[in-house]
Protein backbone atom coordinates (compact mmCIF):
# COMPACT_ATOMS: atom_id res chain seq x y z
CA UNK A 1 0.00 0.00 0.00
CA UNK A 2 1.67 3.18 -1.11
CA UNK A 3 -0.02 5.46 1.52
CA UNK A 4 2.42 3.24 4.41
CA UNK A 5 4.91 2.55 2.37
CA UNK A 6 5.71 6.46 1.79
CA UNK A 7 4.61 7.21 4.88
CA UNK A 8 7.42 10.62 5.68
CA UNK A 9 9.76 9.38 8.34
CA UNK A 10 12.08 12.37 7.95
CA UNK A 11 10.92 16.07 8.69
CA UNK A 12 12.43 16.82 5.28
CA UNK A 13 10.23 14.05 3.68
CA UNK A 14 7.09 16.04 5.44
CA UNK A 15 5.62 17.77 2.11
CA UNK A 16 3.12 20.21 4.37
CA UNK A 17 6.10 23.14 4.11
CA UNK A 18 4.67 25.42 6.70
CA UNK A 19 4.31 22.26 9.33
CA UNK A 20 7.92 21.53 8.43
CA UNK A 21 9.53 24.87 9.17
CA UNK A 22 7.36 24.69 12.84
CA UNK A 23 8.99 21.52 13.59
CA UNK A 24 12.80 22.38 12.39
CA UNK A 25 12.06 25.50 14.86
CA UNK A 26 11.00 23.36 17.64
CA UNK A 27 13.79 20.88 17.17
CA UNK A 28 16.49 23.40 17.43
CA UNK A 29 15.04 25.54 20.21
CA UNK A 30 17.12 25.44 23.73
CA UNK A 31 14.38 23.53 25.42
CA UNK A 32 11.72 21.22 24.50
CA UNK A 33 7.99 21.99 24.46
CA UNK A 34 6.29 18.97 26.76
CA UNK A 35 2.73 19.49 25.29
CA UNK A 36 1.74 19.40 21.49
CA UNK A 37 -1.47 19.83 20.12
CA UNK A 38 -1.57 19.00 16.54
CA UNK A 39 -5.06 20.07 14.46
CA UNK A 40 -5.99 19.08 10.95
CA UNK A 41 -7.62 17.32 8.56
CA UNK A 42 -7.73 13.64 8.54
CA UNK A 43 -4.92 12.23 6.24
CA UNK A 44 -2.57 15.92 6.71
CA UNK A 45 0.22 13.82 8.58
CA UNK A 46 -0.35 14.64 12.07
CA UNK A 47 -0.09 10.50 12.90
CA UNK A 48 3.86 10.86 10.98
CA UNK A 49 4.81 13.82 12.68
CA UNK A 50 4.31 13.18 15.86
CA UNK A 51 6.06 9.69 15.22
CA UNK A 52 8.70 11.78 13.37
CA UNK A 53 9.28 13.87 16.48
CA UNK A 54 9.44 11.04 18.93
CA UNK A 55 12.17 9.72 17.01
CA UNK A 56 13.99 12.74 16.42
CA UNK A 57 14.14 13.62 20.40
CA UNK A 58 15.06 9.98 20.72
CA UNK A 59 17.62 8.91 18.31
CA UNK A 60 21.11 8.03 19.70
CA UNK A 61 22.55 9.99 16.56
CA UNK A 62 21.01 13.12 17.77
CA UNK A 63 23.24 16.29 17.24
CA UNK A 64 22.17 18.03 20.72
CA UNK A 65 23.81 21.56 18.94
CA UNK A 66 20.90 22.12 16.24
CA UNK A 67 17.78 20.77 14.90
CA UNK A 68 18.37 17.52 13.97
CA UNK A 69 16.62 14.50 11.42
CA UNK A 70 15.92 11.34 12.89
CA UNK A 71 18.73 8.40 11.85
CA UNK A 72 15.69 6.16 11.49
CA UNK A 73 18.44 3.45 11.93
CA UNK A 74 19.70 3.61 15.50
CA UNK A 75 17.97 1.26 18.04
CA UNK A 76 15.40 3.77 19.06
CA UNK A 77 14.58 5.03 16.00
CA UNK A 78 13.86 1.13 14.66
CA UNK A 79 12.03 0.29 18.22
CA UNK A 80 9.58 3.17 17.82
CA UNK A 81 9.16 2.78 14.12
CA UNK A 82 8.47 -1.23 14.81
CA UNK A 83 5.96 0.15 18.02
CA UNK A 84 8.19 -1.98 20.21
CA UNK A 85 9.69 1.01 22.17
CA UNK A 86 8.74 1.13 25.55
CA UNK A 87 9.08 4.71 25.72
CA UNK A 88 7.00 5.78 22.61
CA UNK A 89 3.08 5.05 23.49
CA UNK A 90 0.20 5.45 20.75
CA UNK A 91 -3.23 5.61 22.05
CA UNK A 92 -6.17 5.96 20.25
CA UNK A 93 -8.56 8.07 22.51
CA UNK A 94 -11.51 7.06 20.50
CA UNK A 95 -11.29 3.50 22.66
CA UNK A 96 -9.24 4.90 25.60
CA UNK A 97 -11.05 8.05 26.54
CA UNK A 98 -12.17 7.58 29.96
CA UNK A 99 -10.97 8.67 33.47
CA UNK A 100 -9.53 5.24 34.11
CA UNK A 101 -7.46 5.22 30.79
CA UNK A 102 -6.04 9.07 31.63
CA UNK A 103 -5.12 8.53 35.25
CA UNK A 104 -3.05 5.26 34.37
CA UNK A 105 -1.51 6.77 31.86
CA UNK A 106 -0.61 10.00 34.03
CA UNK A 107 0.96 7.04 36.39
CA UNK A 108 3.11 5.75 34.25
CA UNK A 109 4.34 8.98 32.56
CA UNK A 110 5.92 9.71 36.21
CA UNK A 111 8.38 6.71 35.58
CA UNK A 112 11.50 7.62 34.23
CA UNK A 113 12.27 6.49 30.01
CA UNK A 114 13.31 3.06 30.17
CA UNK A 115 15.91 3.03 27.12
CA UNK A 116 15.15 6.81 25.43
CA UNK A 117 15.45 10.29 26.49
CA UNK A 118 12.32 10.92 26.40
CA UNK A 119 8.67 8.99 27.12
CA UNK A 120 6.45 9.71 24.73
CA UNK A 121 2.54 10.03 24.22
CA UNK A 122 0.74 10.14 20.88
CA UNK A 123 -3.02 11.08 21.60
CA UNK A 124 -4.90 10.57 18.59
CA UNK A 125 -8.29 11.75 17.88
CA UNK A 126 -7.97 13.12 21.62
CA UNK A 127 -11.13 15.27 21.04
CA UNK A 128 -12.66 11.90 22.36
CA UNK A 129 -11.55 12.06 25.43
CA UNK A 130 -14.31 13.02 28.38
CA UNK A 131 -14.30 15.67 29.99
CA UNK A 132 -13.31 14.04 33.38
CA UNK A 133 -10.76 12.71 31.73
CA UNK A 134 -9.27 16.00 30.20
CA UNK A 135 -9.56 17.37 33.53
CA UNK A 136 -7.38 14.76 35.20
CA UNK A 137 -5.03 15.58 32.06
CA UNK A 138 -5.09 19.65 33.24
CA UNK A 139 -2.62 19.39 36.44
CA UNK A 140 0.31 17.09 34.58
CA UNK A 141 0.11 19.15 31.33
CA UNK A 142 0.26 22.38 33.57
CA UNK A 143 3.91 20.54 35.00
CA UNK A 144 4.58 17.43 33.17
CA UNK A 145 7.28 15.51 34.02
CA UNK A 146 10.45 16.57 32.80
CA UNK A 147 10.97 13.40 30.39
CA UNK A 148 8.01 12.99 29.42
CA UNK A 149 5.98 14.67 26.07
CA UNK A 150 2.54 14.22 25.44
CA UNK A 151 1.45 14.93 21.89
CA UNK A 152 -2.85 15.79 21.48
CA UNK A 153 -3.49 14.98 17.67
CA UNK A 154 -6.76 15.84 16.63
CA UNK A 155 -9.56 16.84 13.78
CA UNK A 156 -11.50 18.65 15.68
CA UNK A 157 -10.03 21.43 17.31
CA UNK A 158 -13.33 23.23 18.42
CA UNK A 159 -13.74 20.09 20.92
CA UNK A 160 -10.65 20.38 22.75
CA UNK A 161 -10.73 22.26 25.81
CA UNK A 162 -9.33 26.10 25.83
CA UNK A 163 -7.77 24.88 28.91
CA UNK A 164 -6.26 22.04 27.17
CA UNK A 165 -5.54 24.37 24.32
CA UNK A 166 -3.84 27.33 26.27
CA UNK A 167 -1.52 24.30 27.98
CA UNK A 168 0.31 23.27 24.39
CA UNK A 169 1.86 24.34 21.43
CA UNK A 170 -0.69 24.26 18.74
CA UNK A 171 0.80 22.85 15.04
CA UNK A 172 -1.69 23.36 12.38
CA UNK A 173 -1.69 20.88 10.23
CA UNK A 174 -4.56 22.38 8.17
CA UNK A 175 -5.40 20.80 4.83
CA UNK A 176 -3.12 20.04 2.01
CA UNK A 177 -2.77 22.16 -0.54
CA UNK A 178 -2.66 20.87 -4.29
CA UNK A 179 0.70 21.89 -4.91
CA UNK A 180 1.88 20.10 -1.55
CA UNK A 181 -0.10 17.18 -2.87
CA UNK A 182 1.12 16.94 -6.27
CA UNK A 183 4.17 17.10 -4.68
CA UNK A 184 4.16 14.39 -2.92
CA UNK A 185 2.59 12.09 -5.56
CA UNK A 186 5.53 13.06 -8.07
CA UNK A 187 7.89 11.20 -6.03
CA UNK A 188 5.80 8.25 -5.31
CA UNK A 189 5.72 8.26 -9.36
CA UNK A 190 9.00 8.72 -9.36
CA UNK A 191 10.12 5.98 -6.73
CA UNK A 192 7.42 3.58 -8.35
CA UNK A 193 8.59 4.30 -11.96
CA UNK A 194 4.46 4.84 -13.22
CA UNK A 195 4.37 6.19 -16.35
CA UNK A 196 1.37 8.24 -15.84
CA UNK A 197 0.48 11.55 -17.23
CA UNK A 198 1.12 14.39 -15.38
CA UNK A 199 -1.77 16.18 -15.67
CA UNK A 200 -3.40 13.21 -14.09
CA UNK A 201 -1.61 14.03 -10.58
CA UNK A 202 -3.48 17.08 -10.54
CA UNK A 203 -6.75 16.03 -10.68
CA UNK A 204 -6.12 13.52 -8.45
CA UNK A 205 -5.15 15.93 -6.26
CA UNK A 206 -8.44 17.89 -6.75
CA UNK A 207 -10.17 14.58 -5.82
CA UNK A 208 -8.47 14.34 -2.65
CA UNK A 209 -9.74 16.99 -0.01
CA UNK A 210 -7.23 18.20 0.67
CA UNK A 211 -5.63 14.77 1.90
CA UNK A 212 -2.22 12.84 1.56
CA UNK A 213 -3.89 9.64 2.47
CA UNK A 214 -6.62 10.12 0.11
CA UNK A 215 -4.03 11.48 -3.07
CA UNK A 216 -2.10 8.08 -2.32
CA UNK A 217 -4.91 5.76 -2.63
CA UNK A 218 -6.51 7.39 -5.46
CA UNK A 219 -3.31 7.22 -6.95
CA UNK A 220 -2.98 3.61 -6.24
CA UNK A 221 -6.32 2.63 -7.43
CA UNK A 222 -5.40 4.26 -10.97
CA UNK A 223 -2.48 2.61 -11.17
CA UNK A 224 -3.78 -0.95 -10.53
CA UNK A 225 -6.98 -0.21 -12.59
CA UNK A 226 -4.56 1.49 -15.43
CA UNK A 227 -6.06 4.42 -15.60
CA UNK A 228 -2.70 6.73 -16.61
CA UNK A 229 -4.11 9.11 -18.99
CA UNK A 230 -6.14 12.50 -18.38
CA UNK A 231 -9.07 11.39 -19.85
CA UNK A 232 -9.11 7.75 -18.30
CA UNK A 233 -8.48 9.36 -14.95
CA UNK A 234 -10.98 11.81 -15.30
CA UNK A 235 -13.62 9.41 -16.21
CA UNK A 236 -12.39 7.24 -13.46
CA UNK A 237 -12.85 9.52 -10.93
CA UNK A 238 -15.76 10.99 -12.13
CA UNK A 239 -14.65 14.38 -11.91
CA UNK A 240 -17.48 15.39 -14.13
CA UNK A 241 -19.41 15.95 -11.28
CA UNK A 242 -19.34 20.11 -12.16
CA UNK A 243 -21.30 19.06 -15.29
CA UNK A 244 -23.62 16.90 -13.05
CA UNK A 245 -24.98 19.83 -11.30
CA UNK A 246 -24.70 21.85 -14.29
CA UNK A 247 -27.40 19.48 -15.65
CA UNK A 248 -29.27 19.01 -12.59
CA UNK A 249 -29.90 22.67 -12.09
CA UNK A 250 -31.46 22.57 -16.03
CA UNK A 251 -34.51 21.06 -14.04
CA UNK A 252 -35.40 18.91 -17.59
CA UNK A 253 -34.98 15.13 -16.97
CA UNK A 254 -34.09 14.43 -20.56
CA UNK A 255 -30.82 17.07 -19.98
CA UNK A 256 -29.94 14.98 -16.83
CA UNK A 257 -30.25 11.33 -18.15
CA UNK A 258 -28.47 11.57 -20.95
CA UNK A 259 -25.70 13.59 -19.12
CA UNK A 260 -26.20 10.05 -17.30
CA UNK A 261 -26.04 8.11 -20.01
CA UNK A 262 -23.44 9.89 -20.99
CA UNK A 263 -21.36 8.93 -18.46
CA UNK A 264 -22.37 5.36 -18.50
CA UNK A 265 -21.08 5.26 -21.97
CA UNK A 266 -17.39 6.66 -21.06
CA UNK A 267 -17.15 3.85 -18.33
CA UNK A 268 -17.07 6.19 -15.20
CA UNK A 269 -17.58 4.85 -12.00
CA UNK A 270 -20.67 5.65 -10.61
CA UNK A 271 -19.38 4.81 -6.45
CA UNK A 272 -16.88 7.71 -6.65
CA UNK A 273 -18.88 10.14 -8.51
CA UNK A 274 -21.92 9.83 -6.05
CA UNK A 275 -19.26 9.90 -3.46
CA UNK A 276 -17.75 12.96 -5.07
CA UNK A 277 -21.33 14.70 -5.55
CA UNK A 278 -22.53 14.39 -1.99
CA UNK A 279 -18.72 15.60 -0.67
CA UNK A 280 -20.00 18.68 -2.99
CA UNK A 281 -23.65 19.21 -1.67
CA UNK A 282 -21.85 18.64 1.74
CA UNK A 283 -19.56 21.50 1.27
CA UNK A 284 -22.62 23.25 -0.48
CA UNK A 285 -24.54 23.08 2.59
CA UNK A 286 -21.81 23.99 5.03
CA UNK A 287 -21.06 26.68 2.90
CA UNK A 288 -25.17 27.87 3.00
CA UNK A 289 -25.07 27.61 6.67
CA UNK A 290 -22.31 29.67 7.22
CA UNK A 291 -19.90 27.03 9.32
CA UNK A 292 -17.73 27.18 5.52
CA UNK A 293 -16.59 29.84 3.45
CA UNK A 294 -15.92 27.98 0.25
CA UNK A 295 -14.33 30.31 -2.81
CA UNK A 296 -15.20 27.72 -5.39
CA UNK A 297 -18.18 26.52 -4.56
CA UNK A 298 -21.02 26.02 -7.62
CA UNK A 299 -23.77 24.43 -6.43
CA UNK A 300 -26.95 26.99 -6.74
CA UNK A 301 -29.68 24.96 -4.49
CA UNK A 302 -31.34 25.53 -1.32
CA UNK A 303 -31.01 23.96 1.56
CA UNK A 304 -34.15 22.25 1.25
CA UNK A 305 -33.23 20.38 -2.23
CA UNK A 306 -29.58 19.83 -1.02
CA UNK A 307 -30.64 17.69 1.81
CA UNK A 308 -33.28 16.00 -0.37
CA UNK A 309 -30.78 15.20 -3.24
CA UNK A 310 -28.29 13.88 -0.32
CA UNK A 311 -31.14 11.63 0.93
CA UNK A 312 -31.81 10.52 -2.32
CA UNK A 313 -27.81 10.07 -3.16
CA UNK A 314 -27.35 8.29 0.08
CA UNK A 315 -29.81 6.02 -0.66
CA UNK A 316 -28.40 4.93 -4.45
CA UNK A 317 -25.17 4.73 -3.36
CA UNK A 318 -26.55 1.84 -0.95
CA UNK A 319 -28.01 0.64 -4.07
CA UNK A 320 -25.22 0.13 -5.98
CA UNK A 321 -24.36 -2.93 -4.72
CA UNK A 322 -27.60 -4.42 -5.82
CA UNK A 323 -28.39 -3.15 -8.80
CA UNK A 324 -28.57 -5.27 -11.75
CA UNK A 325 -28.01 -2.23 -13.66
CA UNK A 326 -25.41 0.06 -12.63
CA UNK A 327 -26.37 3.39 -13.72
CA UNK A 328 -30.18 2.69 -12.33
CA UNK A 329 -29.91 3.78 -8.74
CA UNK A 330 -29.03 7.27 -9.72
CA UNK A 331 -31.19 7.25 -12.39
CA UNK A 332 -33.96 6.74 -9.97
CA UNK A 333 -32.04 9.58 -7.58
CA UNK A 334 -33.04 11.96 -10.48
CA UNK A 335 -36.09 10.84 -11.60
CA UNK A 336 -37.61 10.69 -7.58
CA UNK A 337 -35.65 14.48 -7.24
CA UNK A 338 -37.81 15.86 -9.70
CA UNK A 339 -40.70 14.65 -8.43
CA UNK A 340 -40.17 15.54 -4.82
CA UNK A 341 -39.51 19.15 -6.54
CA UNK A 342 -43.08 18.97 -7.94
CA UNK A 343 -44.88 18.54 -4.48
N1 LIG B 1 3.11 15.68 5.17
C1 LIG B 1 2.99 14.62 4.41
N2 LIG B 1 3.78 14.45 3.35
C2 LIG B 1 3.64 13.35 2.60
N3 LIG B 1 2.74 12.37 2.81
C3 LIG B 1 1.93 12.50 3.83
C4 LIG B 1 2.02 13.62 4.69
N4 LIG B 1 1.11 13.49 5.63
C5 LIG B 1 0.46 12.35 5.39
N5 LIG B 1 0.95 11.74 4.29
C6 LIG B 1 0.44 10.49 3.74
O1 LIG B 1 -0.82 10.25 4.37
C7 LIG B 1 -0.78 9.08 5.17
C8 LIG B 1 -1.50 9.34 6.47
O2 LIG B 1 -0.80 10.25 7.25
P1 LIG B 1 -1.07 10.38 8.81
O3 LIG B 1 -1.53 9.08 9.36
O4 LIG B 1 0.15 10.96 9.41
O5 LIG B 1 -2.24 11.44 8.82
P2 LIG B 1 -3.12 11.94 10.04
O6 LIG B 1 -3.14 13.42 9.93
O7 LIG B 1 -2.65 11.33 11.29
O8 LIG B 1 -4.55 11.40 9.63
P3 LIG B 1 -5.79 11.01 10.59
O9 LIG B 1 -6.40 12.30 11.05
O10 LIG B 1 -6.73 10.31 9.64
O11 LIG B 1 -5.27 10.16 11.69
C9 LIG B 1 0.68 8.76 5.34
O12 LIG B 1 0.87 7.38 5.46
C10 LIG B 1 1.29 9.29 4.05
O13 LIG B 1 1.12 8.36 3.00
MG1 LIG C 1 -3.57 9.99 12.63
ZN1 LIG D 1 18.12 7.21 15.29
Amino acid sequence: MFYLKYRPRTIEELDNLKVKEVVKKILSAKSMPHAFLFVGQKGTGKTSTARILAKAINCLKRNPQGPSEPCNNCKNCLSIDSFSSPDVVELDAASNRGIEDIKNLIKESNFYPMSNQYRVYIIDEAHMITNDAFNALLKTLEEPPKSVVFILATTNQEKIPSTIHSRCILINFGRASKTEIVSMLKKIVKLEKINIDESVLGLIAQHSDHSFRDATKTLEELVTQKKLSYEEGKQFLGLLHENFFVALQKKDLGTILSWIEDFNQSGGNYKHLIERLLDNLRLALLTKSGVKSEEDNEIALDVKDIVILMKLLTEAYNNLKISPIESLPLEIAVVEYYNRKKL
